[in-house]
């Protein structure tokens, strides 16, 4: 499949990084869309772990181009320190190899400024932001003031640019402040220059030269500014519609939308989990998980997999395969639940409510399967991972109606079982 979008199924760190990383080795191109530096992945190749939070996974391959597309939010002093950390480690980093939307919308200090204020401000509504200005980068880019990439370069349009962002002076920023970061970011624009570029022109050439490319969401379905569990949601749109509008190629180009979906459910920050494990359960899964943010370290959520969740993922995304990650943390586990529908009001629920205080009070309905005690971390083949862990995986794929084309046991490459080789 030469075009192929990767996304989230539930609230984001579904292990997109791994995935990505693994399918990059058969790919040549991968665009990141959406999001900013609100996402983290983790990568762990043999003995070493990468967090990355700007640049696509596929940067640890050393055939495939790593493409930042015009739908993200880029923090330029983020995105430098971990193109730098990159090259110390002996990763390949220069212009042939990363690439950056030369419209893609830059997120300033102030912005981070703003997104803590407007927290703080939520008094009993936090959404639990990661703090990186992204929800106000975005603002000023529907607004009409945001600062893109190529802005960088110019520092007088660049200064009027910002001067347009009357909410500045509410926040008590200065007209020095101002020309400060003009200096500051025209700086960082300089170093980017080399890699700046109309990723849409490059996207589709290479398309048409018959390169693969995947097109990797950030975050999660259920973190869509649209489709998710508004407002508790990022200010972008992760569903594999927004793969078109971030990267500027056409939809009748994209072949297959794989959906990531963790075994089980995590969310960081607020909002409503009808799965939510308050107990031991919930604790375990996020000890042998690992459920610790990789942008914030906040310890996640942890819960049982919701299949009304997943149905919805499939439709508002149009998934055509699922790859089932961490299955590995269920190891162990007398046994699992997989809520299969909601309860609300005495009657089933069996798609996602979009009134969230229906969502609210919504109770999850069980099927209770038997758990396996076996460690299946070093399984690579399907067939030998333990009945009740092969019946569990054919369940979800049953219910909701797509393949299940790859299952992860573990956070290394080799950990991965591919289903239906
Ligand atoms: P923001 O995107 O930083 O504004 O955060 C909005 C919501 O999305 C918060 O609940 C965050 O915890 C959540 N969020 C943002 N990025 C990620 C991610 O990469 N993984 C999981 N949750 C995220």
């Amino acid at each position: 499949m030469s075009v192929q979008v990767i996304v989230g199924s539930q609230w984001g760190d579904e292990g997109k990084g791994k995935i990505t990383d693994i399918l990059a080795e058969k790919m040549d191109l991968v665009v990141r869309y959406q999001g900013g530096n609100n996402a983290g992945h983790t990568v762990v190749v043999g003995k070493e772990t990468f967090k990355l939070h700007h640049i696509p996974s596929g940067i640890l391959n050393d055939s495939c181009v790593s493409i930042m597309a015009n739908g993200v939010v880029l923090d330029p002093e983020v995105l430098l320190k971990e193109m730098n950390g990159l090259k110390k480690r002996g990763i390949a980093v220069n212009p042939s190899k990363f690439k950056l939307s030369s419209i893609a919308h830059v997120i300033l200090p102030f912005h981070k400024t703003l997104d803590s204020n407007q927290e703080s401000n939520r008094e009993g509504e936090k959404i639990g932001t990661t703090g990186r200005g992204i929800g106000p980068a975005y603002t000023d880019k529907i607004a009409r003031f945001g600062v893109r990439a190529m802005d960088l370069l110019k520092p007088e349009f660049l200064k009027k640019q910002i001067m347009k962002k009357s909410w500045l002076t509410g926040i008590g920023v200065t007209e020095k402040d101002i020309d400060d970061v003009v200096i500051e970011f025209h700086k960082y624009g300089k170093e980017l220059e080399p890699y700046i570029i109309d990723t849409s022109l490059y996207i589709n050439e290479a398309i048409k030269a018959g390169k693969r490319v995947i097109l990797e969401g950030a975050q999660g379905t259920m973190l869509d500014v649209d489709h998710g569990t508004y407002p508790f949601v990022t200010s972008s749109n992760p569903i594999s519609g927004a793969a078109t509008t971030g990267t500027g190629i056409g939809p009748q180009l994209i072949e297959g939308v794989m959906g990531v979906t963790k075994a089980y459910v995590t969310r960081v920050g607020e909002g409503p989990f009808p799965t939510e494990l308050l107990d031991e359960t919930g604790e375990a899964l996020r000890d042998k998980g690992g459920e610790y943010g990789t942008t914030t370290n906040r310890p996640r959520r942890c819960g049982w997999l919701d299949l009304v969740v997943l149905r919805y993922a499939i439709r508002v995304n149009g998934l055509t395969e699922i790859c089932l990650t961490k299955l590995d943390v269920l190891d162990g586990q007398e046994s699992v639940k997989i809520c299969t529908n909601y309860v609300y009001n005495n009657e089933k629920v069996e798609h996602f409510p979009l009134d969230l205080d229906v969502f609210n009070e919504c109770e999850p309905e069980y099927v209770e399967l038997p758990g396996w005690d076996e460690d299946i971390s070093k399984i690579t083949d399907f067939e030998k991972l333990p009945e009740n862990a092969k019946t569990f995986v054919d369940y979800v794929e049953q219910a909701v109606g797509v393949k299940v084309s790859m299952v992860s046991v573990g956070p290394n490459r080799v950990q991965t079982i591919f289903k239906n080789d």
